[in-house]
């Protein structure tokens, strides 16, 4: 990852997100759609903030409760844009947060969550490398340039305005140098340029893009900083989601299979944001990580396992078939199953469970053995409870253990039992209905019948 240059003017973010995203057909602010279990805003946040960018200002819409809670949890301020006036207008909502501050300005899209923190730091040095420059655009080009705005640069390849589409003429439509939308702006001049933005065009909108135009005018250099169009996807659509997640696992699978972890089948394999495996971990197909997961080193995966806000030690085994639940922690060479699930639990070293359980709000002990078809009963319909199972203690199979219940170190519980009291240490717990035989009794029904 790419480290902001320490020399860096200091650069405030201002990310807009106060767009209604009418076309994702959704009650959610489009900045809430997720990426890998991450909302599209978080994704811009943390580049933001990797990139060094501070403060950070999320542009809102007053109504956008859930956009302005998680900038707050991101240590951002937030503006609130009133009327969506466009985005010249919507960066200036960020004004008044600002005004304590001296450094640039770097606009960023709430909907473009690709962004990665290299590319904003590589703005931003080009922005600070001359002072005759008062802003710098990511540009890219595009296969079909459809309705993005055209960079048009001079002689110099300085860019001299921007265009948007549907003010442009036959000749600019031509082109298809476009406007990502991420733009660095030179602190000194960038309030009085873009108060200086007019709504004199086709959307009858103020256009950040105008910023541009009206740098050249007071006489200031304009650059194009070169992106890919994968990185600056903009998302309008539910469609542009799936693009952009179907990106997004790319990229992660792609960064997994180089930091040494072995994938059967890398594109049946789904990542969070946040999904940390170490190396020498096998993943085998069809496995889905939601967040909050982290996997020790030489531990395996197997196929049609899910697993959320879990961490994992070393040398563990999952599934095939396992749920791992959240708030569950297995300690290094612990054994999961198939059709096992587990839910806030804390499973110690070595312990096995290792066919058809339900273990929830449990503690498990080391080498514990879990047979086949047990069950801790967490729930009465109102409350929950704690089952607690001792070091070494082995539980036969189809026991249901009906908490709060202790199992002590050691102890056995024999195959089919219901368990509702505590079992002593190095105890046989035996709670089922005894065995009666009566000899030959078969043998002389068949014959009756
Ligand atoms: C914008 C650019 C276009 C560029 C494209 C890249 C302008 C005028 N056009 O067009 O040159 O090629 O992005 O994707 O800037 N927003 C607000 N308040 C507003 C309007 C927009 O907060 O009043 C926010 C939206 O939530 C969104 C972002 O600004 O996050 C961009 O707005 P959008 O309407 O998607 O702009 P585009 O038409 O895509
Ligand atoms: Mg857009």
């Amino acid at each position: 990852m790419s480290k902001p240059s320490t020399t860096a003017s200091p650069t405030a973010a201002i990310i807009l997100a106060a767009g209604k995203g009418t076309r994702m057909r959704s009650r959610l602010p489009k900045v809430m759609h997720e990426i890998a279990h991450l909302p599209m805003l978080g994704h811009v946040l943390k580049s933001a903030k990797e990139a060094g960018l501070s403060p950070i200002v999320v542009v809102a819409a007053p109504e956008m409760d859930d956009v302005a809670a998680l900038a707050k949890a991101h240590g951002a301020i937030v503006a609130h844009q009133h009327e969506q006036l466009g985005t010249g207008h919507a960066v200036r909502m960020a004004e008044s947060a600002l005004k304590d501050f001296k450094g640039h300005l770097m606009v960023l899209y709430g909907d473009t969550p690709l962004l990665s923190a290299g590319t904003i730091s590589k703005l931003r040095r080009t922005l600070d490398a001359d002072v005759r420059i008062g802003a710098v655009v990511l540009g890219f080009d595009a296969d079909d340039p459809a309705a993005y705005g055209r960079l048009k640069l001079d002689t110099e390849a300085h860019l001299e305005r921007i265009i948007e589409a549907r003010d442009a003429s036959e000749d600019e439509l031509a082109i298809t140098l476009c406007n990502s939308g991420i733009m660095a702006l030179r602190g000194s001049l960038a309030w009085s340029v873009l108060a200086d933005i007019k709504n004199t065009n086709a959307k009858k909108e103020y256009y950040l893009t105008d910023a541009i135009g009206l740098m050249n005018d007071q006489g200031m250099h304009c650059r194009v900083v070169m992106g890919e169009e994968e990185e600056v996807l903009g998302v309008n659509s539910r469609a542009e989601l799936a693009q952009a997640e179907a990106i997004f696992q790319f990229r992660m699978r792609k960064s997994m299979l180089e930091n040494g972890v072995t994938l059967h089948d890398p594109d049946s394999v789904f990542f969070a944001h946040d999904t940390t495996i170490a190396a020498d971990v096998i993943i085998e197909p069809n496995v889905v990580f939601y967040a909050g997961v982290s996997i020790g080193s030489g531990s395996t995966i197997r196929a049609f396992s899910y697993l959320e806000d879990c961490r994992l030690g070393k040398h563990c085994v999952v599934g095939p078939f396992a749920r791992i639940r959240p708030h569950s922690t297995l300690a290094d060479g612990v054994k999961i199953g198939n059709f096992v699930e587990v839910k806030n639990a804390e499973i110690a070293e070595g312990a096995k469970l290792n066919h058809l359980s339900y273990v929830g709000d449990a503690t498990v002990g080391k080498y514990a053995n879990i047979g086949a078809g047990t069950i801790t009963c967490n729930y009465d319909g109102v409350n929950k409870y704690r089952t607690i199972i001792g070091a070494s203690a082995f539980i036969g199979s189809n026991t249901a253990l009906v908490a709060p219940v202790n199992i002590g170190d050691g102890a056995i519980i024999a195959a089919g039992s219901v368990i509702t009291q505590d079992v002593s240490a190095d105890a046989l717990a035996l709670a089922r209905s005894h065995q009666s035989e009566k000899p030959d009794w078969a043998k002389a029904f068949r014959k009756k019948s």
